[in-house]
């Protein structure tokens, strides 16, 4: 059985993410979409909350599940016994930021952890969880990046600050 891991801060997932899920899903026979506990990160939702998002987004994918994890991704790998870590690359920009992000798990795991990278559709090429909070604070229209529920939870979000 060939599985995978998709790791990340998901704060919160967008459709970008969604398209990566969804792709992945189909080349692997298991997929653990995993949110990082970074204490340190200011987040707009909690790891619950975030694992709760994912966990609706992708009840219809039956090889899809979704977990969190703190501390060093090679160390969770080794745990759930998967070799494969996939990223999303929008643009020559994450280019960098992933490179030292694979060839680091790489290196930590002995070559036990290794990275497959998908190109994200173009029509999310420039979507950011980032981006989207950003757009959202100032009331901006968020429908095109963003599940719809998952809009509504954002936008209840600014509403509350
Ligand atoms: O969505 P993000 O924030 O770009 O995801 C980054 C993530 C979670 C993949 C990366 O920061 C990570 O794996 N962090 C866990 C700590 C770790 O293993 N660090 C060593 C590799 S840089």
């Amino acid at each position: 059985m060939n599985a995978a891991i998709y790791p990340g801060s998901f704060d919160p997932m967008t459709l970008g993410h969604f398209d990566v899920i969804k792709r992945a899903s189909k080349m692997f026979d298991r997929l653990t979409v995993s949110v990082l506990d970074n204490k340190a990160k200011n987040a707009l939702f909690s790891v619950e909350e975030r694992v709760n998002i994912l966990r609706e987004a992708t009840k219809d994918l039956p090889n899809v599940t979704v977990d969190s994890f703190s501390g060093l991704l090679v160390d969770y790998a080794r745990e759930k016994d998967i070799h494969i870590s996939v990223r999303g690359l929008r643009a020559i920009t994450d280019f960098e930021y992933e490179l030292q992000i694979a060839q680091t798990n790489r290196l930590l795991s002995k070559g036990m952890l290794d990275t497959v990278f998908l190109t994200t559709s173009l029509e999310y090429a420039y979507l950011s969880s980032s981006g989207v909070k950003e757009m959202a604070s100032f009331g901006g229209d968020i429908s095109p990046c963003v599940p719809d529920f998952v809009a509504k939870l954002i936008y209840e979000k600014y509403n509350n600050k």
